[in-house]
Protein backbone atom coordinates (compact mmCIF):
# COMPACT_ATOMS: atom_id res chain seq x y z
CA UNK A 1 0.00 0.00 0.00
CA UNK A 2 2.47 2.63 0.98
CA UNK A 3 4.66 1.90 -2.13
CA UNK A 4 1.77 2.71 -4.62
CA UNK A 5 1.15 5.95 -2.67
CA UNK A 6 5.20 6.38 -2.59
CA UNK A 7 4.85 6.29 -6.87
CA UNK A 8 2.10 8.02 -6.53
CA UNK A 9 3.63 10.95 -5.29
CA UNK A 10 6.57 10.66 -7.90
CA UNK A 11 3.81 10.23 -10.75
CA UNK A 12 1.36 13.12 -9.81
CA UNK A 13 2.83 15.19 -11.82
CA UNK A 14 0.31 18.68 -12.55
CA UNK A 15 -1.66 19.63 -9.14
CA UNK A 16 0.35 22.63 -8.03
CA UNK A 17 1.66 25.35 -10.53
CA UNK A 18 3.10 27.81 -8.48
CA UNK A 19 3.00 31.64 -9.60
CA UNK A 20 6.19 33.73 -9.54
CA UNK A 21 6.15 37.32 -10.62
CA UNK A 22 8.38 37.32 -13.73
CA UNK A 23 9.98 40.95 -12.56
CA UNK A 24 11.65 39.29 -9.05
CA UNK A 25 14.32 37.36 -9.31
CA UNK A 26 14.38 36.75 -5.70
CA UNK A 27 11.40 34.73 -6.06
CA UNK A 28 12.49 33.16 -9.09
CA UNK A 29 15.75 31.88 -7.17
CA UNK A 30 13.38 30.24 -4.18
CA UNK A 31 10.41 28.69 -6.42
CA UNK A 32 12.41 26.08 -7.37
CA UNK A 33 12.72 24.74 -4.32
CA UNK A 34 8.94 25.32 -3.44
CA UNK A 35 8.27 21.78 -4.54
CA UNK A 36 5.62 22.76 -6.81
CA UNK A 37 4.76 20.47 -10.05
CA UNK A 38 5.03 23.54 -12.21
CA UNK A 39 5.66 27.18 -12.04
CA UNK A 40 4.49 29.75 -14.18
CA UNK A 41 6.60 32.92 -14.82
CA UNK A 42 4.22 35.66 -14.66
CA UNK A 43 4.43 38.85 -17.14
CA UNK A 44 0.84 40.02 -16.76
CA UNK A 45 -0.72 40.92 -13.44
CA UNK A 46 2.11 40.53 -10.77
CA UNK A 47 4.37 43.06 -12.81
CA UNK A 48 3.61 46.66 -13.16
CA UNK A 49 3.83 47.60 -17.04
CA UNK A 50 6.61 49.79 -16.72
CA UNK A 51 8.85 46.56 -15.19
CA UNK A 52 7.72 44.43 -18.04
CA UNK A 53 10.48 44.87 -19.81
CA UNK A 54 13.27 44.01 -17.28
CA UNK A 55 11.04 41.06 -16.62
CA UNK A 56 11.20 39.69 -19.81
CA UNK A 57 14.89 39.26 -19.52
CA UNK A 58 14.71 37.95 -16.67
CA UNK A 59 12.27 35.07 -17.39
CA UNK A 60 14.40 34.45 -20.76
CA UNK A 61 17.38 34.07 -18.80
CA UNK A 62 15.66 32.12 -16.07
CA UNK A 63 14.22 29.78 -18.48
CA UNK A 64 16.36 27.47 -20.15
CA UNK A 65 17.52 24.38 -19.18
CA UNK A 66 14.42 24.18 -16.49
CA UNK A 67 11.63 21.61 -17.03
CA UNK A 68 7.80 22.40 -16.20
CA UNK A 69 8.03 26.26 -16.19
CA UNK A 70 5.27 28.03 -17.73
CA UNK A 71 5.30 31.61 -18.91
CA UNK A 72 1.85 33.54 -18.28
CA UNK A 73 1.99 36.08 -21.29
CA UNK A 74 -0.14 39.63 -21.67
CA UNK A 75 -4.17 39.03 -23.52
CA UNK A 76 -3.47 37.88 -26.87
CA UNK A 77 -5.20 40.71 -28.37
CA UNK A 78 -2.24 43.59 -26.94
CA UNK A 79 0.78 44.96 -27.87
CA UNK A 80 2.47 43.15 -25.00
CA UNK A 81 2.02 39.59 -25.78
CA UNK A 82 3.82 39.59 -28.86
CA UNK A 83 6.56 40.94 -27.08
CA UNK A 84 6.36 38.44 -24.33
CA UNK A 85 6.13 35.60 -26.94
CA UNK A 86 9.25 37.19 -29.14
CA UNK A 87 11.35 37.46 -25.33
CA UNK A 88 10.50 33.85 -24.33
CA UNK A 89 10.03 31.07 -26.68
CA UNK A 90 13.65 31.08 -27.41
CA UNK A 91 14.13 29.50 -24.06
CA UNK A 92 11.20 27.06 -24.65
CA UNK A 93 9.11 27.66 -21.84
CA UNK A 94 6.76 24.11 -21.37
CA UNK A 95 4.25 25.79 -21.77
CA UNK A 96 2.24 29.61 -22.29
CA UNK A 97 -0.71 30.85 -19.66
CA UNK A 98 -3.46 32.77 -21.79
CA UNK A 99 -4.82 35.31 -19.55
CA UNK A 100 -7.90 36.90 -20.13
CA UNK A 101 -9.27 34.59 -23.47
CA UNK A 102 -12.86 35.60 -25.11
CA UNK A 103 -12.74 32.41 -26.40
CA UNK A 104 -10.86 29.60 -27.92
CA UNK A 105 -10.36 31.72 -30.86
CA UNK A 106 -8.01 33.44 -29.24
CA UNK A 107 -6.68 30.26 -28.20
CA UNK A 108 -6.50 29.67 -31.66
CA UNK A 109 -4.73 32.57 -32.02
CA UNK A 110 -2.13 32.24 -29.81
CA UNK A 111 -1.58 28.87 -31.07
CA UNK A 112 -0.28 30.07 -34.26
CA UNK A 113 1.97 33.09 -33.21
CA UNK A 114 3.21 29.75 -31.38
CA UNK A 115 3.28 27.50 -34.48
CA UNK A 116 5.67 30.34 -35.62
CA UNK A 117 8.44 31.11 -33.19
CA UNK A 118 8.74 27.19 -32.85
CA UNK A 119 9.59 26.82 -35.99
CA UNK A 120 12.05 30.00 -36.19
CA UNK A 121 13.76 28.68 -32.83
CA UNK A 122 13.81 25.11 -33.72
CA UNK A 123 11.78 24.12 -31.40
CA UNK A 124 9.70 20.28 -32.02
CA UNK A 125 6.34 21.48 -33.38
CA UNK A 126 3.54 21.48 -30.73
CA UNK A 127 5.58 21.02 -28.06
CA UNK A 128 4.25 24.25 -26.28
CA UNK A 129 1.71 23.83 -24.67
CA UNK A 130 -1.33 26.15 -23.47
CA UNK A 131 -3.51 26.86 -20.51
CA UNK A 132 -6.02 29.17 -20.64
CA UNK A 133 -7.81 31.16 -17.73
CA UNK A 134 -11.17 30.62 -19.52
CA UNK A 135 -13.61 33.18 -17.08
CA UNK A 136 -11.56 36.31 -17.39
CA UNK A 137 -14.01 38.37 -19.13
CA UNK A 138 -17.79 38.77 -19.34
CA UNK A 139 -18.27 38.02 -22.54
CA UNK A 140 -15.63 34.78 -22.34
CA UNK A 141 -18.69 32.70 -19.78
CA UNK A 142 -20.50 32.65 -23.02
CA UNK A 143 -18.01 30.89 -24.81
CA UNK A 144 -16.97 28.12 -22.74
CA UNK A 145 -18.28 25.43 -25.46
CA UNK A 146 -15.65 26.03 -27.95
CA UNK A 147 -12.96 24.64 -26.07
CA UNK A 148 -13.46 21.63 -27.32
CA UNK A 149 -11.05 20.52 -30.28
CA UNK A 150 -9.73 23.99 -30.32
CA UNK A 151 -5.89 23.47 -30.39
CA UNK A 152 -4.40 20.13 -29.39
CA UNK A 153 -1.79 22.71 -27.44
CA UNK A 154 -4.49 23.51 -24.55
CA UNK A 155 -3.26 21.24 -22.10
CA UNK A 156 -5.54 22.96 -19.42
CA UNK A 157 -8.13 25.26 -18.37
CA UNK A 158 -7.89 27.49 -15.24
CA UNK A 159 -9.87 30.50 -14.35
CA UNK A 160 -9.97 33.73 -12.49
CA UNK A 161 -12.25 35.56 -10.16
CA UNK A 162 -10.28 38.82 -9.80
CA UNK A 163 -10.67 40.31 -13.05
CA UNK A 164 -14.54 39.22 -13.13
CA UNK A 165 -15.30 40.98 -10.34
CA UNK A 166 -13.25 44.20 -11.74
CA UNK A 167 -15.54 44.02 -14.98
CA UNK A 168 -19.02 43.64 -13.38
CA UNK A 169 -18.04 46.41 -11.25
CA UNK A 170 -18.91 43.93 -8.00
CA UNK A 171 -17.11 44.99 -4.31
CA UNK A 172 -16.41 41.77 -3.25
CA UNK A 173 -16.27 37.92 -4.85
CA UNK A 174 -16.45 36.23 -1.78
CA UNK A 175 -19.32 36.28 1.38
CA UNK A 176 -18.23 37.34 4.80
CA UNK A 177 -17.60 33.11 5.23
CA UNK A 178 -14.74 33.02 2.23
CA UNK A 179 -16.58 31.11 0.09
CA UNK A 180 -17.55 32.31 -3.57
CA UNK A 181 -20.41 34.41 -4.59
CA UNK A 182 -23.19 32.88 -6.97
CA UNK A 183 -21.76 34.75 -9.91
CA UNK A 184 -18.02 33.73 -9.10
CA UNK A 185 -18.95 29.73 -8.11
CA UNK A 186 -20.66 29.39 -11.68
CA UNK A 187 -17.53 30.59 -13.20
CA UNK A 188 -15.62 27.88 -11.07
CA UNK A 189 -17.99 25.59 -12.42
CA UNK A 190 -18.56 26.34 -16.10
CA UNK A 191 -14.38 26.18 -16.25
CA UNK A 192 -14.99 22.96 -14.52
CA UNK A 193 -17.41 21.45 -17.50
CA UNK A 194 -15.63 23.45 -20.45
CA UNK A 195 -12.24 21.36 -19.33
CA UNK A 196 -14.30 18.30 -18.81
CA UNK A 197 -15.90 18.88 -22.67
CA UNK A 198 -12.44 19.63 -23.98
CA UNK A 199 -11.06 16.63 -22.21
CA UNK A 200 -7.90 18.86 -20.92
CA UNK A 201 -6.87 19.29 -17.42
CA UNK A 202 -8.95 21.62 -15.10
CA UNK A 203 -7.18 23.52 -12.57
CA UNK A 204 -8.54 25.39 -9.60
CA UNK A 205 -7.90 29.24 -8.96
CA UNK A 206 -5.66 30.83 -6.82
CA UNK A 207 -6.61 30.81 -2.59
CA UNK A 208 -5.28 34.42 -2.20
CA UNK A 209 -5.30 34.52 2.07
CA UNK A 210 -1.40 32.79 1.88
CA UNK A 211 -1.36 32.99 5.79
CA UNK A 212 -4.72 31.07 5.72
CA UNK A 213 -3.34 27.56 5.79
CA UNK A 214 -6.45 26.02 7.27
CA UNK A 215 -8.43 27.52 4.44
CA UNK A 216 -6.22 26.79 2.02
CA UNK A 217 -6.76 22.83 3.49
CA UNK A 218 -10.69 23.23 3.08
CA UNK A 219 -10.26 24.72 -0.49
CA UNK A 220 -7.88 22.74 -1.83
CA UNK A 221 -10.01 19.37 -0.30
CA UNK A 222 -13.06 20.89 -1.84
CA UNK A 223 -11.39 21.27 -5.03
CA UNK A 224 -10.47 17.54 -5.33
CA UNK A 225 -13.79 16.53 -4.34
CA UNK A 226 -15.61 18.55 -7.23
CA UNK A 227 -13.01 17.30 -9.94
CA UNK A 228 -10.05 20.01 -10.24
CA UNK A 229 -6.67 17.91 -10.69
CA UNK A 230 -4.78 20.77 -9.31
CA UNK A 231 -5.19 24.32 -8.48
CA UNK A 232 -2.68 27.50 -8.98
CA UNK A 233 -0.39 28.73 -5.94
CA UNK A 234 0.81 31.92 -5.39
CA UNK A 235 3.02 31.55 -2.12
CA UNK A 236 5.80 29.12 -1.34
CA UNK A 237 3.85 28.17 1.49
CA UNK A 238 1.07 26.68 -0.08
CA UNK A 239 2.56 24.05 -1.99
CA UNK A 240 3.07 20.93 0.21
CA UNK A 241 -0.83 21.11 0.80
CA UNK A 242 -1.74 21.55 -2.76
CA UNK A 243 0.49 18.39 -3.38
CA UNK A 244 -1.11 16.39 -0.84
CA UNK A 245 -4.26 17.57 -1.64
CA UNK A 246 -4.80 16.54 -5.19
CA UNK A 247 -2.69 13.06 -4.30
CA UNK A 248 -4.64 9.95 -4.92
CA UNK A 249 -4.72 7.65 -2.08
CA UNK A 250 -3.25 4.28 -2.22
CA UNK A 251 -6.90 2.96 -1.50
CA UNK A 252 -7.77 5.16 -4.32
CA UNK A 253 -5.54 3.98 -6.87
CA UNK A 254 -5.66 0.38 -5.89
CA UNK A 255 -9.36 0.00 -6.77
CA UNK A 256 -9.16 2.52 -9.54
CA UNK A 257 -6.61 -0.10 -11.17
CA UNK A 258 -8.76 -2.98 -10.01
CA UNK A 259 -11.83 -1.74 -11.85
CA UNK A 260 -10.00 -1.18 -15.37
CA UNK A 261 -8.68 -4.74 -14.45
CA UNK A 262 -11.89 -5.61 -14.31
CA UNK A 263 -13.65 -4.32 -17.67
CA UNK A 264 -10.40 -5.35 -18.90
CA UNK A 265 -11.14 -9.13 -18.31
CA UNK A 266 -14.48 -8.97 -18.84
CA UNK A 267 -14.69 -7.28 -22.38
CA UNK A 268 -17.87 -6.08 -23.88
CA UNK A 269 -19.99 -6.57 -20.28
CA UNK A 270 -21.46 -3.27 -19.34
CA UNK A 271 -21.75 -3.68 -15.29
CA UNK A 272 -19.57 -5.93 -13.10
CA UNK A 273 -19.79 -6.46 -9.33
CA UNK A 274 -16.83 -5.62 -7.24
CA UNK A 275 -16.88 -5.77 -3.33
CA UNK A 276 -21.07 -6.17 -3.51
CA UNK A 277 -21.31 -2.95 -5.28
CA UNK A 278 -22.62 -2.32 -9.23
CA UNK A 279 -19.93 -1.06 -11.29
CA UNK A 280 -20.52 0.41 -14.46
CA UNK A 281 -19.65 2.91 -17.19
CA UNK A 282 -19.11 5.44 -15.42
CA UNK A 283 -16.93 3.68 -12.60
CA UNK A 284 -14.61 2.96 -14.91
CA UNK A 285 -14.61 6.24 -16.76
CA UNK A 286 -13.80 7.61 -13.36
CA UNK A 287 -10.82 5.12 -12.78
CA UNK A 288 -9.52 5.72 -15.51
CA UNK A 289 -9.99 9.76 -15.03
CA UNK A 290 -7.59 8.97 -11.50
CA UNK A 291 -5.29 6.82 -13.06
CA UNK A 292 -4.40 9.27 -15.83
CA UNK A 293 -4.01 12.25 -13.23
CA UNK A 294 -0.74 10.09 -12.34
CA UNK A 295 0.74 10.03 -16.09
N1 LIG B 1 7.51 32.51 -5.56
C1 LIG B 1 8.73 32.39 -5.03
N2 LIG B 1 9.07 32.93 -3.84
C2 LIG B 1 8.11 33.61 -3.18
C3 LIG B 1 6.82 33.76 -3.70
C4 LIG B 1 6.53 33.19 -4.95
N3 LIG B 1 5.31 33.29 -5.51
N4 LIG B 1 6.08 34.46 -2.83
C5 LIG B 1 6.88 34.74 -1.79
N5 LIG B 1 8.10 34.24 -2.00
C6 LIG B 1 9.26 34.29 -1.10
C7 LIG B 1 9.55 35.71 -0.68
O1 LIG B 1 10.49 36.30 -1.55
C8 LIG B 1 10.10 35.53 0.71
O2 LIG B 1 11.45 35.17 0.65
P1 LIG B 1 12.58 36.14 1.27
O3 LIG B 1 12.08 36.56 2.61
O4 LIG B 1 13.78 35.27 1.30
O5 LIG B 1 12.64 37.25 0.28
C9 LIG B 1 9.39 34.30 1.22
O6 LIG B 1 8.90 33.62 0.10
C10 LIG B 1 8.25 34.64 2.15
O7 LIG B 1 7.42 35.58 1.53
P2 LIG B 1 6.39 36.45 2.36
O8 LIG B 1 7.12 37.49 3.12
O9 LIG B 1 5.55 35.50 3.13
O10 LIG B 1 5.48 37.08 1.26
P3 LIG B 1 5.73 38.46 0.49
O11 LIG B 1 5.01 39.53 1.25
O12 LIG B 1 7.17 38.65 0.20
O13 LIG B 1 5.00 38.19 -0.89
C11 LIG B 1 3.21 38.07 -2.43
C12 LIG B 1 3.59 38.07 -0.95
C13 LIG B 1 1.74 37.77 -2.55
C14 LIG B 1 3.53 39.43 -3.03
C15 LIG B 1 4.04 36.96 -3.13
O14 LIG B 1 3.73 35.74 -2.53
C16 LIG B 1 3.88 36.90 -4.62
O15 LIG B 1 4.50 37.67 -5.34
N6 LIG B 1 3.07 35.94 -5.13
C17 LIG B 1 2.86 35.75 -6.53
C18 LIG B 1 1.93 36.81 -7.07
C19 LIG B 1 1.54 36.52 -8.49
O16 LIG B 1 2.32 36.04 -9.29
N7 LIG B 1 0.29 36.83 -8.82
C20 LIG B 1 -0.21 36.55 -10.14
C21 LIG B 1 -1.22 35.48 -10.15
S1 LIG B 1 -2.66 35.83 -9.22
MG1 LIG C 1 -5.54 38.78 -13.62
Amino acid sequence: MQAVGADAEKTCVNRSFLFVPADSRRKLEKAGSAGADALIVDLEDSVAADARGEARLIAAEYLPGKDKVWVRINPVDSDDALLDLDAVMPSKPAGIVLPKPRSAADVVKLSGHIDVLEQRHGIQAGQTQIIALCTERPEALFTLDSYAGATERLFGLSWGAEDLSAAVGATANRDEQGNWLPLYEMARSFCLLAAAAAEVTALDTVFTDFRDHDGLLRYAARARRDGFSGMLAIHPAQVEAINAAFLPSAAEIERAERIVALFAANPGVGTVGLDGRMIDRPHLVQAQRLLKMLK
